[in-house]
C-alpha cells in the first residue's frame, strides 16, 4: 500500500494512474476507522482499479473544540484496516499541507445553501461548510472517480450530491448502507467515546427506527414515537425528524410514502445520529 501526504504528490498519483486507464474508488474518511469504513473501501474494491482512501481530520467541519480535541485517532489499526481492505493507496494530509492559513485566515469556503442549513447544519453552524470545502478540495485534487460515503451521515450525502450537481464536479458518488454492531447500534467512530452504560441506552436510536417502521403511522405519530423512545433512555433530542429522502424537507403529516426518518440526539456528552427508510401514512380524517 502506497502512502501519500502532499497534495501534489496525491493529484500526480492520481492523474498518472487514470492516464494508464485505470479507474478511482475513492473514500474519504477521518480515520478512527472500523467496519462502516471498511465496508466503504470493500465496495470502491470490488468496482475499480485503484482504491484511494483519505484520512484527515479536518479542523473545519467541527463546531465544538472539545469534539475535535476529543475525536478518536488510531493511526496505526487504521493503517491495518486499510491494508486487509484492499486500499491501493492512504493518503494522510497535514494540516499544514490541507488548510496552510487555518485558523489564522478562513479559506474559500464551499456552502451548500438549503439542504446544507437545516437539521445537523442548524444544531452545527459551519459543520457543513467545513465537510463540502473540504470533500471539494479532496475531489479536486483526486481528479474523475467515484466517491464512496456511509448512509450513516445521510445529510451529508445529501449535501455532497447537491455541491457535486452546483459545481458540475466529476465525480459520481456512491452511498453504502449502514453497518450496525449485533444490538443495532450504527457504528460510529464515536461511539468509542461512551461510558459501557451510554453504550447500552444509544441503543434507543436503532430501537427507535424499528418502531417507525413496524407502525403504520403519519409523519407526525412517527416523530412522537421516535422522541419517546430517545427520550425513554435520557437522551437529549435534537431532532426526530421524518423528510423527504433528496431535498431533506419535512413531512407534512397529510403525505404519504417512502421517505427518511432522521435521528440526533445528545448521550453522555456524544452527540450521536441514525436513520432509516419509513413508509409513512397520511394523517386519518
Ligand atoms: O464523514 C466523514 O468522515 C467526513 O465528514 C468526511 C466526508 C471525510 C469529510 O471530512
Amino acid at each position: 500500500m502506497l502512502r501519500l501526504s502532499t497534495l501534489e504528490a496525491w493529484r500526480e498519483f492520481a492523474k498518472s494512474q487514470r492516464a494508464s486507464g485505470r479507474t478511482i474508488g475513492l473514500v474519504p474518511t477521518m480515520g478512527a476507522l472500523h467496519a462502516g469504513h471498511e465496508s466503504l473501501f470493500d465496495a470502491a474494491r470490488s468496482r475499480h482499479d485503484l482504491v484511494i482512501a483519505t484520512i484527515f481530520v479536518n479542523p473545519r467541519q467541527f463546531n465544538d473544540e472539545n469534539d475535535l480535541r476529543a475525536y478518536p485517532r488510531t493511526p496505526e489499526l487504521d493503517e491495518r484496516a486499510a491494508l486487509e481492505h484492499g486500499v491501493d493507496c492512504l493518503v494522510e494530509p497535514t494540516l499544514e499541507e490541507m488548510w496552510p492559513e487555518y485558523p489564522n485566515e478562513t479559506p474559500t469556503t464551499v456552502s451548500v445553501a438549503g439542504v446544507g442549513d437545516i437539521l445537523e447544519g442548524a444544531g452545527r453552524p459551519g459543520h457543513f461548510n467545513g465537510v463540502a470545502s473540504v470533500v471539494a478540495k479532496i475531489f479536486a485534487i483526486t481528479g474523475e472517480c467515484r466517491a464512496y460515503f456511509g448512509e450513516k451521515d445521510f445529510q451529508q450525502i445529501a449535501v455532497i450530491r447537491q455541491m457535486v450537481h452546483d459545481l458540475a464536479l466529476d465525480v459520481e458518488v456512491v452511498s453504502c448502507p449502514i453497518v450496525r454492531d449485533a444490538d443495532g447500534l450504527a457504528l460510529s467512530s464515536r461511539n468509542a467515546r461512551l461510558s459501557d452504560e451510554a453504550r447500552i441506552r444509544a441503543t434507543a436510536f436503532s430501537r427507535a427506527l424499528a418502531n417507525a417502521q413496524s407502525h403504520a403511522a403519519s409523519a407526525n405519530e412517527m416523530r412522537a414515537l421516535m422522541r419517546e423512545t430517545l427520550e425513554g433512555e435520557g437522551i437529549d433530542v435534537a431532532y426526530a425528524d421524518v423528510v423527504d429522502p433528496v431535498s431533506l424537507e419535512s413531512t407534512s403529516d397529510d403525505e404519504a410514502g417512502e421517505r427518511r426518518a432522521l435521528l440526533a440526539g445528545v448521550l453522555d456528552g456524544v452527540r450521536l445520529i441514525d436513520n432509516a427508510p419509513v413508509m409513512v401514512r397520511a394523517r386519518r380524517g
